[in-house]
């Protein structure tokens, strides 16, 4: 798969979002581990996940010690996969996700994280949702300590506007590798941010690329150029979608999500799919 660089670290343009695999609707654990096999087969190196990817607190971080297993357990060499987890939110139970970015509260996210990914030094850690009731320049001061002390190898922050993108930067002295939003064909309202990270270097990540778990499979039929251009080049609707985006700027690295080994197949062809500047007016009409 070709290769794209989050800070110093290259990753194979498709990641892995994890996050179907922990929360309301997952499958058994064996359909999850052969899934993030399936992945690594096919030569996925980043894998998406958070404390928070779970149904409540008593199976707090449910996500990040599947993938830890799932890592492990696998036959082949995983030295350059990059596990890319996040803090600040919490999922108290009832299905309810609410906001924790208080300095004290990463530090002790930081740690749970390290132990259940069974690291000395989390490979990228990103500040997960702002927190009103929380500054942001502290929120991300924690992230920077926890870089300057060696616990995060690398800082990035998700859901974030311009403003914050400049600010979580400076903060970190330049040293803001990434940026996850929401991006897809029925949320583009990101656009900024992604245009923001392609002229400052920084990776962006696009959330819920395929427009989220319960509407992913209905792409091509909600966007029926997506399913046009899919059909001309006898690939699906979902693979276009994300070679539409890997097109957008070389520092786009979509993160789709999957439960299941042939979806992350599929996906991971779209880093192959080169789209024409006509196909790509098409999806992307003035
Ligand atoms: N930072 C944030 O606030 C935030 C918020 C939401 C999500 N995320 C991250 O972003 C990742 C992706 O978002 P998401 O999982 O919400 O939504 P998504 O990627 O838009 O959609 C996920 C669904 O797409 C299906 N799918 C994947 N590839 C496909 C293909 N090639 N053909 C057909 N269907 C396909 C999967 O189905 P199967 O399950 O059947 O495989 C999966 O359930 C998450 O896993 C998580 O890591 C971050």
């Amino acid at each position: 798969m070709q290769t794209r660089r989050i800070g110093d670290v290259a990753v194979g343009a498709i990641g892995l979002g994890a996050m179907p695999m922990s929360i309301e609707g997952r499958p058994d654990e064996q359909r999850s581990i052969a899934t993030i096999h399936a992945a690594l087969d096919a030569g996925v190196t980043l894998i998406d996940t958070a404390d928070a990817y779970h149904l409540g607190p008593a199976d707090a971080g449910h996500n990040e010690s599947l993938i830890a297993n799932a890592v492990a357990s696998y036959g082949g060499d995983t030295s350059d996969v990059l596990i890319a987890t996040k803090g600040g939110h919490v999922r108290p139970g009832d299905g309810l996700w609410t906001l924790n970015g208080r300095p004290e509260h990463l530090r002790d996210a930081v740690e749970a994280s390290l132990k259940r990914l069974g690291v000395e030094a989390i490979g990228l850690y990103q500040f997960h949702r702002p927190d009103p009731n929380t500054p942001y320049a502290d929120s991300i001061g924690a992230l920077r300590d926890l870089l300057d002390a060696g616990k995060i190898r690398m800082a990035g922050i998700s859901n974030a506007d311009p403003d914050q993108i400049r600010q979580a930067n400076e903060i970190l002295g330049g040293r803001l590798v990434s940026v996850q939003n929401q991006f897809s064909p029925a949320f583009r309202s990101s656009e900024p941010e992604l245009a923001l990270c392609a002229e400052l270097g920084i990776a962006f990540l696009p959330w819920s690329p395929l427009g989220g778990i319960s509407n992913a499979a209905e792409l091509g039929s909600r966007f029926a150029v997506f399913a046009e251009v899919a059909r001309e080049r006898g690939v699906s609707p979902q693979q276009v979608c994300l070679a539409w985006m890997l097109a957008k700027a070389p520092t786009v690295i979509p993160i789709p999500g999957s439960s299941r080994p042939e979806t992350i197949r599929d996906s991971v062809g779209a880093a192959d799919l080169e789209l024409s500047a006509e196909e790509l007016a098409r999806l992307d009409p003035a």
